[in-house]
């Protein structure tokens, strides 16, 4: 019985762990190390930076005569884990020419190696279940790395002026859509978050009840065709639709639309993707827009977006599939079924959507002991919550009580969002 549960883990860590290296397949060398903006790391770094956790976080800790791969990593590869030490700054993770790819796969070799050691020696029960459980962990942080590699190399090709195409994608066929329809919700006492069973991050519990009042919410996300209307309408230049942070940005960064948006010769609106540059398709989610953008557009409107309660009370009824990593699109994808029109479509994947609650703890949230407390918790200030997961998020790493976050300002990840109001 056990053995099998623990075949399974080792299974399951090296599909994870090769699913990264399927991804910088498409790379060439000199693409590894570029960091074009501080946000964004250089592929090389993420996929040492996750071997780092696994070396750091399980195999310092619990492997006995461990082995260090090289001493220098501890401060090349923590991300910002300040309890365990000094680190290479985030802006500058792309001076770092050495060590080579080949050194950093080297590195995911040896540390594959003795992970899978570590499992299979581990015969201390209560020991097994805490590696197993890091394990877990880091499997699930492997997979959250697997979005920012993506996000990253879209960023690091979109300023190069060749604008290089990291994937052809699958056109798909489209079916134009109707006017987007309401769902309506009673609320009331419900329950929210994580329940314990299987894994979930230390910021998705515990489960606890929350007030709802009566609300509607869109079926789909807000296309680019919706949003083209509000560009048109000149939303970018009236500050009434505007919080005070987002017009200083608008302002500040001379934003006219979404990011990877671009301007076609004939004054028609071309996108950047994954595949390269693309006519704009008017029936997808729009994408890469910051929650600024998100909650002006909502206003124009005269909607709201929904708060993260009903986003998860209006999810529990819907199964988790979609357009995600898995499907290889690495692009949102416009709706072609007709009987979506009357119930919630595209809650997962596509585009993570925004939401209107700021990042903050649960009520009796405890972050995980020691170093992985680190992980989400002191982030729990100035960030804004988005769900649902994007078509760069691996399937099996979505869940209904997921929280992502981001600050207001930033769009270079996956997001989008749907309206929601209040009923009376
Ligand atoms: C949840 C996407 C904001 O990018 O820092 C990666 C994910 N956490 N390593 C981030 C994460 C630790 C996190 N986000
Ligand atoms: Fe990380």
């Amino acid at each position: 019985m056990k053995a099998t549960k623990d075949t399974s883990l080792a299974e399951r860590f090296a599909e994870v762990r090769d699913a990264t290296m399927k991804l910088i397949e498409p790379l060439e060398i000199e693409d590894f190390i570029i960091q074009s903006h501080e946000d964004v790391s250089p592929a090389k770094w993420h996929i040492a930076h996750t071997t780092w956790f696994f070396e750091r976080m399980i195999l310092k800790e619990f492997k006995s005569d461990y082995q260090e791969f090289n001493p220098a990593f501890d401060f090349l590869f923590n991300s910002y884990y300040n309890t365990i030490g000094p680190y290479q700054p985030r802006h500058q993770r792309g001076v770092l020419s050495r060590p080579t790819v080949g050194q950093v796969i080297e590195y995911r070799k040896y540390i594959d190696e003795q992970i899978l050691e570590l499992l299979s020696e581990t015969t201390d029960s209560n020991m097994k279940k805490k590696v197993k459980d890091l394990i877990g962990m880091g499997i699930q942080h492997e997979q959250q790395h697997q979005e920012l590699i993506l996000m990253d190399i879209k960023y690091n090709f979109f300023v190069n002026p060749l604008f290089p195409t990291y994937a052809q994608m699958e056109k798909h066929s489209v079916s134009k859509r109707d006017e987007t329809q309401f769902v309506e919700f009673k609320g009331g006492l419900v329950e929210i978050g994580h329940d314990g069973n299987g894994f979930a991050f230390d910021n998705e519990s515990p489960r606890h009840k929350v007030w709802i009042e009566p609300f509607k919410l869109a079926t789909s996300p807000v296309t680019n065709r919706e949003y083209l209307e509000f560009i048109k309408a000149d939303g970018y230049e009236q500050p009434e639709y505007w919080l005070s942070d987002g017009w200083s940005v608008v302002k500040e960064q001379n934003w006219k639309a979404p990011l990877y948006w671009l301007k076609g010769q004939e004054e028609n609106w071309e996108i950047f993707t994954l595949a390269g540059i693309q006519d704009l398709e008017l029936d997808e989610p729009v994408s890469h827009v910051s929650f600024y953008e998100a909650d002006a557009f909502s206003r124009w409107k005269g909607k709201r977006l929904a708060t993260e309660a009903e986003w998860e009370y209006a999810s529990q009824s819907v199964a988790i599939h979609g357009n995600t990593m898995d499907e290889g699109v690495y692009h949102p994808v416009a709706s072609n079924s007709d009987s979506e029109s009357e119930s919630l479509s595209k809650m997962f994947g596509d585009v993570w959507e925004w939401t209107a609650s700021a990042y903050a703890s649960y009520p009796g949230s405890k972050p995980l002991e020691g170093a992985l407390g680190e992980y989400n918790a002191k982030f729990m200030c100035n960030q804004m919550i988005l769900r649902g997961g994007s078509c760069a998020t691996p399937l099996d790493h979505i869940r209904e009580t997921y929280r992502n976050f981001f600050p207001p300002e930033k769009r270079w990840q996956f997001s989008g969002f749907r309206l929601a109001e209040d009923q009376n």
